[in-house]
């Protein structure tokens, strides 16, 4: 098993698939992201957009270890959450950020996902993760708090940066 693979047991007996990304969910990936309710959608990309469709999907597919890790949590074959982080080219820094949908949120998973994404970042020698939300996502900073790693947070015009050190 990688370090990208788990299984998370919620609380009511459901298991949980943890694994990477792959080009062939992108199905399962459109239907878990038109799937959100409008305000996870806006909490995890700041916009109010249009249903998301077959030509969107390059950015949030194409996985590479030097660019793009994501893992998924799966259940009968449908996505219910996605953490990620992305590098620019030769950079230590990796942007991180998470989307559980709505009917497993505040259960654990985002925590669970969190840990499996920092905790495999740091054996790649990532240094920090960052990520940006809204300065009001309580669960998200309540999230990255309890993650563990050291903690800083600054909010900047209306956006809240939260930087985890790894290393
Ligand atoms: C933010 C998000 C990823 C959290 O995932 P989750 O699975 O719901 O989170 P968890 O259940 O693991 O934990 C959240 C923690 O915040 C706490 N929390 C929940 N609501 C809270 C609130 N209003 N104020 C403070 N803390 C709160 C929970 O008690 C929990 O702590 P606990 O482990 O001690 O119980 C999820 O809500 C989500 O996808 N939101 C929409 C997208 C988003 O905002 N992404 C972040 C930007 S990248």
């Amino acid at each position: 098993m990688s370090e990208l693979e788990a299984v998370y047991e919620m609380e009511d007996g459901t298991r949980l698939e943890i694994r990477p990304l792959k080009a062939s969910d992108e199905k399962a990936w459109l239907d878990f992201v038109n799937g959100l309710s409008p305000d996870s959608l806006y909490h995890r990309l700041f916009q109010v957009r249009k249903p998301f469709s077959h030509g969107d999907t390059g950015h949030f597919l194409e996985i590479s270890p030097e660019k793009r890790t994501a893992v998924v949590a799966v259940t009968r074959g449908k996505i219910v959450a996605v953490a990620r982080y992305e590098l620019a080219p030769g950079s230590k820094i990796g942007e991180f950020a998470i989307v559980v949908g709505d009917n497993y949120q505040n259960k654990g998973l985002g925590s669970f996902l969190l840990g499996i994404l920092a905790d495999h970042a740091k054996s790649k020698g990532i240094e920090e993760l960052v990520a940006e939300m809204f300065p009001d996502n309580e669960r998200m900073l309540e999230l990255c708090r309890k993650s563990g790693y050291r903690m800083d947070s600054k909010v900047e015009s209306d956006t809240r940066i939260i930087k985890l050190h790894l290393q």
